[in-house]
């Protein structure tokens, strides 16, 4: 099996190292646990999508749930792309890397009225209205701004991404998107609006998708939409086809992006849609083999068993193997010799479901350093201050140099805004 995160993850005489840079003596100077994340690896994740773009109208928003460093973000700004978000949280933080709001769609299915006037002013490019409630709501406080609110109808289109149910958006069961049947009677709703400009479609099937089948599924049922509603004098001027490519955390070998869009391009082209812009909104593979965790081997607890190898970091720092038992793979920073042992690798979190990984072969000792690979989506992102835990620093590699991007969080930061009874 190769290394999750190679080539820019790789061993050098025993030595993990990201970019070059050893994570072992990254962990021992900016403490633990620690995100380390590679800006290398992030850009030619985005070259791939890039390549096969090139020529055709498009734009790659940056879903960045998966990963809101404002130095994430500044990154992908400064590369060209556009943004996904579904907050105004996430906006705010696109405008404060630097990034622009005429690249940025809005995506979720609970936008506030607030979020909506926010986003109207700062420009947004386009929303992606989710039902009929959100599109009367978007119509109203945009004649109230003043404004005309582009709009994009997220389709359910009912394909099995065949991930994670949790990840799994795509489905008729799930809480997303204009059910496909009614998405015709939802774009003359939307065209009927004053305060709306119907400008695209778009879906998102789910996460971790490991094939391009379900993909050119969605595509499909989309394009029967696009010409549906186009025969009604509705011009729909961009398709876009969500993000969710899958990333190697064990054995997956999802296709690279390149390859995705290359096969999406073609049923596109093949179907006579060639002209149109294409949006993409790609998160974890962009971002998730370029980082990794480091944690400190606490205590080791042998046992009848089991054996329990207690870390510094917890499922407040890595929610993913708790939430979704999620298999992430985990390395010795520097392997030592001797025989190894199956080791629970848990956090200090008082609950049985924290975990990071479980019957782990490692020869271990107290004090040595563990990194947990394909960290860098859904990781700081996801991390809470669960048990009153101060969150974890970050680290971006630039041109293999260390940057401190998120100084560690600390405890007073936790009780800032709490009052005591008078
Ligand atoms: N677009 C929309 C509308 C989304 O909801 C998502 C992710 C994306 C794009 C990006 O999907 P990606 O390319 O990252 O798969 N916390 C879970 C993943 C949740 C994904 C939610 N939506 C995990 O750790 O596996």
């Amino acid at each position: 099996m190769s290394l999750p995160g190679a080539p820019y993850l790789a061993r050098h005489g025993g030595d993990l190292q990201l970019d070059g840079c050893s994570l072992d003596a990254l962990a021992r100077e900016f403490g633990t646990p620690l995100y380390v994340y590679s800006q290398r690896a992030m850009l030619d994740a985005v070259a791939s999508y890039r390549r096969a773009l090139a020529g055709r109208p498009h734009l790659i928003c940056y879903a960045m749930k998966a990963n809101p460093s404002l130095a994430v973000l500044q990154t992908f700004a400064q590369a060209g792309c556009g943004f996904d978000i579904v907050s105004a949280g996430e906006l705010e933080r696109v405008l404060a890397a630097g990034g622009e709001a005429s690249r940025v769609v809005f995506s979720g299915v609970g936008k506030t009225r607030a979020e909506m006037r926010r986003a109207l002013q700062a420009g947004v490019r386009c929303f992606n209205v989710e039902s009929h409630g959100e599109l009367d709501l978007l119509s109203q406080v945009a004649v109230a701004e003043g404004r005309t609110a582009p709009v994009s109808l997220r389709i359910n289109p009912d394909v099995d991404a065949g991930t994670h149910p949790y990840i799994s958006t795509g489905l008729k069961d799930n809480k997303f998107g204009i059910a496909h049947d009614e998405a015709l009677a939802s774009y003359r709703h939307a065209a009927s609006l004053p305060g709306l400009q119907v400008v695209g479609i778009d879906c998102h099937i789910g996460s971790q998708i490991t094939q391009v089948e379900p993909y050119l599924d969605a595509l499909d049922r989309l394009l029967d939409l696009v010409e549906a509603v186009e025969a009604e004098g509705i011009a729909l001027q961009h398709i876009d086809v969500g993000g969710g490519l899958g990333i190697q955390y064990a054995t997956e070998a999802p296709p690279q992006a390149d390859e995705l869009v290359t096969r999406l391009l073609q049923r596109i082209d093949a179907r006579g849609h060639g002209h149109r812009e294409l949006l993409m909104e790609p998160g974890r593979s962009l971002v998730g083999n370029a980082g990794v965790l480091l944690t400190e081997v606490l205590y080791l607890k042998p046992g009848a068993t089991k054996n329990f190898c207690i870390v510094d970091a917890a499922m407040n720092d890595l929610m993913r193997p708790a939430m979704y038992e999620a298999w992430m793979a985990i390395e010795a920073c520097r392997p030592r010799g001797g025989t190894a042992a199956a080791w629970d690798v848990v956090g200090p979190v008082c609950e049985s479901g924290d975990w990071l990984g479980r019957g782990r072969e490692l020869v271990l000792q107290p004090g040595d350093m563990l990194a947990v690979l394909s960290a860098g989506a859904y990781g700081m992102s996801m991390a809470s201050n669960y048990n009153s835990r101060a969150r974890a620093a970050e680290i971006l590699l630039v041109d293999g140099r260390p940057v401190l991007v998120r100084e560690r969080e600390q405890i007073q930061d936790l009780m800032a805004r709490e009052r005591l009874l008078p």
